[in-house]
């Protein structure tokens, strides 16, 4: 009965190897294993000999069921499982925390303690969550460190901006443990959950419109509700492409992600990718208008005022709505005012499945981590609570998966 329920779980028979560094975040690595085993995951850790300093290998020896490994050259625990053949033991290796450090060994191949080793000696998916304070994390060293490893291949996630242990604010907190194991299920997962198999198309950030060669319009869009829609849908088992206009953020594991800058590019892909696609999201905060005409060579300053033409951009919603009458299609609407009457006529307008209103200020919505959100649909609405962006999308992702279930019975 037990073993019935447990392959159904997405990380059943999966093998993750939790690599742990030393950080105050290392309590929450704990917190992490449990997670990683309640989606059927069995674990092994590692921990490096400043994470003995944050929790015992005893937690983790009690959790994991297994002797915990930090020492290279241990007689006694080479002869169980040597250090290659741990290297092969797992199908992905995970560090969190990720020190600045392992991160940095990471990226230049350093092997000089038994997890820099493992991530070396390993053919496996790696993944990071980096967990320092936010000006070792915004160091140029570090940033480059990151650049080469995401563009090796390896998956960061995180770090998430707040308050910091330091007592600082920024850029360099640990990634939640649920964040961590929805990305890890992203990335092994075999697509299982209510949306396996479903193509979604999501756009997100702001886009930016040229005045001339070194000035544009956008918004305070950050991306970042859409990105962490992306990654719930993604851990609901869809296949998903994420257009983003600039933004500072990494592609979400497991989701494909395309750059775009104009609001006329946005369209251009979407307009690829909409006939094959079955539900379409858009969370992008795009242009309303562009500069009538861009500027060849810098703007110079003489006039006291100046004005500047502006036209129209095109609606990505309602152009892919003439084209597929019948694909399901979710909105987003940012208001400062009248949210329930705007949000209903835009739900009516563009003839949309779907749309998830916020209210812009006070701390939610544009370049924040909080949201709340109020979604519509023909006949009803509901309120997701306020909170950080990742669990508004989870909730968000459900009631995208139920309403797309109920409009699409044969699917
Ligand atoms: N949207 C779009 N293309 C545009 C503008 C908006 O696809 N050119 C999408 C957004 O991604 C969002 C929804 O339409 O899902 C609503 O965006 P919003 O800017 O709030 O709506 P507008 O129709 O532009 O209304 P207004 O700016 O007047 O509030």
């Amino acid at each position: 009965m037990s073993s019935a329920i447990s392959t159904d779980l997405p990380l059943a028979r999966r093998r993750i190897l939790l690599g742990v560094t030393g950080g105050i975040a290392a309590y929450k690595a704990a917190e992490l294993l449990r997670r990683l085993q309640d989606a059927g995951a069995e674990v092994r850790v590692v921990m490096t000999r400043h994470a003995h300093e944050f929790i015992t290998p005893m937690t983790f020896q009690a959790l994991s069921g297994h002797p915990v490994r930090s020492a290279l050259f241990d007689p006694a625990h080479e002869a169980a499982m040597g250090h290659i053949e741990l290297a092969r033991w797992p199908d992905l290796v995970l560090v969190a925390p990720c020190s600045a450090n392992t991160l940095a060994k990471a990226a230049l191949g350093l092997a000089d303690d038994l997890l820099s080793t493992l991530m070396l000696a390993t053919d496996k998916p790696l993944m990071l969550a980096p967990a320092m304070n936010r000006l070792m994390w915004a160091h140029p060293a570090t940033q480059a460190h990151a650049a080469t490893l995401a563009a090796r291949g390896v998956t960061l996630v995180g770090p998430g901006d707040g308050a910091q242990a330091c007592g600082e604010i920024g850029a360099g907190r640990m990634s939640e443990p649920e964040a961590i194991r929805d990305a890890v299920i992203a990335q092994l997962a075999a697509p299982t959950g209510p949306l396996a198999g479903k193509k979604v198309v999501l756009t997100a950030g702001p886009t930016r419109e040229a005045i001339d060669p070194v000035r544009f319009i956008t918004n305070r869009s950050s991306g970042k509700q859409g990105y962490a829609l992306a990654a719930a849908l993604r851990a609901l088992g869809a296949e998903v492409t994420l257009i983003s206009g600039p933004v500072n953020l990494p592609a979400p594991a497991g989701v494909t992600r395309i750059d775009v800058e104009t609001a006329e590019q946005m369209l251009a892909r979407a307009g690829e990718l909409a006939p094959s696609a079955d539900i379409f999201i858009g969370t992008a905060a795009v242009a309303d208008y562009r500069a009538a005409e861009v500027a060849v060579q810098k703007v110079k300053k003489s006039a006291d005022t100046l004005s500047l033409a502006l036209i129209r951009n095109p609606d990505i919603l309602a152009t892919l709505r003439a084209g597929r009458p019948d694909l399901f299609m979710v909105g987003f609407a940012a208001e400062t005012e009248r949210l329930a009457e705007h949000a209903r006529d835009k739900l009516v307008r563009k003839h949309l499945n779907l749309i998830a209103a916020n209210q812009v200020g006070d701390g939610l919505a544009f370049d924040t981590d909080d949201n709340a959100l109020q979604v519509f649909w023909s006949g009803g609405e509901q309120v997701i609570a306020r909170g950080p962006k990742a669990e508004v999308a989870r909730t968000l992702a459900g009631l995208i998966a139920h309403h797309y279930a109920k409009a699409t019975p044969a699917a």
